[in-house]
């Protein structure tokens, strides 16, 4: 694959745009994970050191397009951005009005690029306006590199120059060792709350594992496919036939899905409800499943320590909520210890992971949830084409291989 980094290009004087993936999650306006921010720290230290007029782009959660929502607000990243470079990070609303001047080295956060309209069309007007406030945009965001968005895409058809960032660069190098040639047994957990989205990516992914787990509400609706109540858990009603159809295939190829024997159910989503521990065939209709028990923990953590590959995706359970956090804990724990690569991403993921302190023993950590699974499915990402044609435009010819050899 051929295509410029960070590198290759003059960033002294210029004005650098670069998108980030700075969509954290956010709990009770408190910012609950800043892996994806400390992870991109490097990128912004290596532009503003290099003497670079900085302006970052990212989008938070999922607003209503074209209108501003306080609780989606960059505040509290910029404020973090802030404390962790030693400059101020102002955050800047109106940039598409009026371009901000910058003096070389300074760094700037622009507003949540998903309160502009046309963004996640990808509307050519709005990727224009994105590549004229800079000299270079810098892909970065490998989180948001599965997304056509206008702040992902569009823009890089119309900058004048064009890189991937360092972070973007290494989290497809180490997907690739999965991607490629993974020592097997090779085992997937997939769980988390953006249920129909990964849902969508089971197929092609359980072709490639020998072994599958589903998670949270993924889990629930593979539990209603094989005949079981799952009371008012969250769960794909339209997906369960899908849900029925990768069991039998699975089945056919010989894969294994294995599913919670036993849960932790409450009556209510909340922090201080009533947990108790029962099996799955004793779920009623008044019950939430909202993490998984000790019999489904011991079951997932032996296939997890006889597998040489672990795919991590996505929480078991409410891992936010102590009376729900014991199963993710137990599997990210078998994760860490287990002697296989292990590879882990996503938003709560990352959030899991530092929540209880998994990172050491874990081979690989990706800013990436979908874009990690979607990459999985077809080894390349829509944005990494939108870089091999911006490399092709500006003549690049050196070969730049991002596969492992
Ligand atoms: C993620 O959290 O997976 C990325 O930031 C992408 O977010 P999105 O699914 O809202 O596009």
């Amino acid at each position: 694959m051929k295509y410029k980094t960070l590198d290759d290009v003059e960033l002294q004087g210029k004005r650098v745009l670069i998108r980030l993936d700075m969509n954290v999650p956010v709990k009770e306006g408190r910012v609950m994970s800043t892996a994806r921010i400390d992870m991109s720290l490097p990128t912004i230290r290596k532009a503003s050191e290099a003497g670079a007029k900085v302006m970052l782009i990212s989008h938070l959660g999922r607003p209503a397009e074209g209108q501003y929502a306080k609780r989606y607000s960059l505040n509290l990243v910029a404020g973090i951005l802030s404390d962790a470079l030693g400059q101020h990070v102002p955050l800047i609303d109106d940039y598409l009005s009026e371009h901000p001047r910058l003096e070389n080295g300074q760094v700037v956060l622009f507003e949540n690029i998903r309160f502009n309209r046309g963004e996640l069309e990808n509307m050519e007007s709005l990727s224009r306006q994105y590549a004229s406030l800079c000299d270079v945009f810098v892909m970065d965001a490998f989180g948001a590199a599965h997304r056509v968005h206008a702040s992902t895409y569009g823009v890089g058809l119309f900058a004048n120059e064009v890189c991937a960032g360092p972070l973007l660069v290494a989290e497809i190098e180490a997907l690739s060792r999965v991607f490629e040639d993974p020592k097997r047994p090779m085992l997937a957990i997939v769980g988390g709350s953006k249920v129909s989205t990964k849902m969508m990516l089971l197929d092609s992914l359980m072709k490639r594992v020998d072994t599958f787990i589903p998670g949270g509400g993924i889990a629930n609706t593979f539990l209603v496919a094989s005949g079981h109540d799952v009371g008012h858990s969250i769960h794909e009603a339209g997906l369960v036939e899908f849900s029925s159809s990768l069991i039998q295939s699975a089945r056919n190829l010989g894969k294994n899905i294995l599913l919670p024997d036993d849960v932790v159910v409450a009556d209510r989503l909340a922090a201080d409800a009533a947990a108790a521990v029962k099996p799955v065939s004793e779920i009623k209709p008044g019950d939430m499943v909202l993490d998984i028990g000790p019999m489904s923990c011991k079951k997932y953590r032996n296939a997890i320590n006889a597998s040489q590959t672990i795919v991590w995706n996505g929480p078991l359970g409410v891992f936010e909520y102590a009376a729900f956090s014991q199963g993710t804990r137990d599997i990210g724990q078998a994760i860490r210890d287990a002697g296989g690569y292990s590879v882990a991403g996503g938003g709560e993921t990352l959030a899991a992971i530092e929540q209880n302190d998994l990172a050491d023993g874990i081979s690989c950590i990706s800013t990436g949830g979908g874009a990690f699974l979607e990459f999985l499915e077809n080894g390349s990402l829509p944005v990494l084409t939108m870089l091999e044609q911006s490399a092709r435009r500006s003549g690049l010819n050196r070969d730049h291989r991002i596969l492992r050899d």
